[in-house]
């Protein structure tokens, strides 16, 4: 891009950027399977609204802005009791659920150096917990051993990842739930191996953590994943997710303050500057997604969220349901939150393919790969498209078997 000559009005910037997004497709009518969470117009005008009345800040400056000092305590103070966080817990505002993990693998890896000294640590994982894992550790110079899960509820495989624990394992991950699945791993299970064998135990709950607390209230059984559950050290869970805020918010909870103080903490005075002190990844923090997430829980309230799991488990069950009488198709069990997997129960029905015909007709299609099959991970504006989707898909069966067809674009999930 080369920058204009003369700088452009807003008018034409806007019909710029208009036109930028002609070739997206629609979140807005539901036509997406991920990447977006949306209630109303009234949620994103108070969203856009928050976010503006502090879109310059910089909640790097405590000391300039002691408003989002209270705000981010605010929304981390809710986060920490909706999950059950002792009295003495304490959390952190980050990014994203990314961000989240790679605070909580750098936490446990430098508690484990401290306290026990180990210098080549390792992680051991379910083979069905998130790439962040991998990444950070990589980064990190952590081993991230990832254990298949053989059981056929694809959760964690509890003697299987024992087995890969050794004398440098610093901790275990269990999801609540995992992404491919939307299923939760055995936490209490996991707890009992992380404190026979003294081990750091992370919950990565960026899908469930605000959604899995009013599912539950609604009276679906859900095994117990938060800080209820003694040996849980730190959990992700993503604001920008089911906590239904704008994107750049996620909170990473410790079970105590001093892990925060001592593990956590960059704390560096080695330059002329003086002391720089930072609890996450980035430097410089938006102050407008702190606010807009702080305007969310305010705006949706107790009665909010529990409409949005009411919203989408009732969608989930009209999905499920109408997928059942397509024939041909079959879901995966079980699928406990809002994510499920559909796949082909005949031998000669190319799920690829049917993946490929939804594209057609405009939707963004999640595409699982092992086993082959169609990912949805549902939000409340999915409401609007159930009929549509049913039909599309009945549609789309009919044109894979007539073709014959195999998927052409199997590997593109991102
Ligand atoms: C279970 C789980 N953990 C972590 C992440 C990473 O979150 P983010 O994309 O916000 O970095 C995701 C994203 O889908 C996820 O599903």
């Amino acid at each position: 891009m080369k920058l204009p000559e003369k700088g452009l009005a807003w008018p034409e910037i806007e019909a710029r950027l208009n036109d930028a997004k002609k070739d997206d497709y629609s979140w807005r009518d539901g036509r997406m399977a991920v990447y977006y969470y949306y209630l109303d117009d009234e949620l994103s005008d108070v969203q856009k609204r928050a976010y503006a009345a502090f879109w310059t800040e910089n909640s790097l400056g405590k000391r300039a802005f002691p408003s989002l000092a209270k705000l981010e305590h605010d929304v981390v103070d809710f986060g920490l009791s909706l999950m059950n966080a002792p009295e003495d817990a304490a959390g952190t505002f980050t990014s994203g659920g990314s961000e989240s993990i790679f605070l909580a693998v750098q936490t446990a890896r430098d508690w484990a150096r401290a306290t026990k000294g180990i210098d080549k640590p390792n992680f051991v994982v379910p083979r069905t917990s998130h790439p962040a894992f991998s990444r950070a550790g990589h980064a990190l110079g952590v081993e991230i051993r990832r254990v298949p899960t053989t059981r056929n509820d694809f959760k964690a495989d509890i003697g299987a990842m024992a087995g890969r624990i050794d004398d440098n394992t610093i901790g275990l991950v269990g999801s609540a739930p995992c992404y491919p699945f939307g299923v939760f791993d055995p936490i209490r299970e996991l707890d009992a191996l992380a404190q026979a064998r003294g081990l750091w135990l992370h919950v990565d709950a960026c899908v469930g953590g605000f959604l899995s607390p009013y599912v539950k209230r609604l009276g679906h059984a859900l095994p117990d994943w938060d800080f209820s559950v003694p040996g849980v050290t730190s959990i992700s869970a993503d604001l920008h997710k089911h906590g239904m805020a704008a994107k750049g918010a996620s909170l990473m909870l410790l079970r105590s303050k001093e892990l925060k103080e001592k593990y956590q903490t960059f704390d560096f005075r080695e330059w002329e500057r003086g002391p720089y002190v930072a609890w996450t990844m980035q430097g410089t923090r938006p102050g407008g997604a702190i606010a807009a997430a702080w305007a969310t829980l305010q705006h949706l309230g107790d009665e909010g969220y529990m409409r949005c799991a009411r919203m989408i488990m009732d969608n989930k069950k009209s999905l499920i349901d109408g997928i059942a009488r397509i024939p041909g198709l079959t879901v995966l069990e079980p699928s406990e939150l809002s994510i499920f997997v559909t796949r082909s129960a005949d031998p000669t029905l190319d799920i690829g393919a049917v993946s490929d015909a939804m594209g057609t007709r405009g939707w963004l299609v999640g595409r699982q790969v092992e086993p082959p099959g169609i990912h949805m991970h549902l939000n409340p504006s999915h409401e609007r498209m159930v009929g549509d989707y049913l039909g599309d898909l009945a549609w789309a069966v009919g044109e894979a078997r007539h073709s014959g067809a195999t998927s052409k674009d199997a590997g593109s999930t991102y």
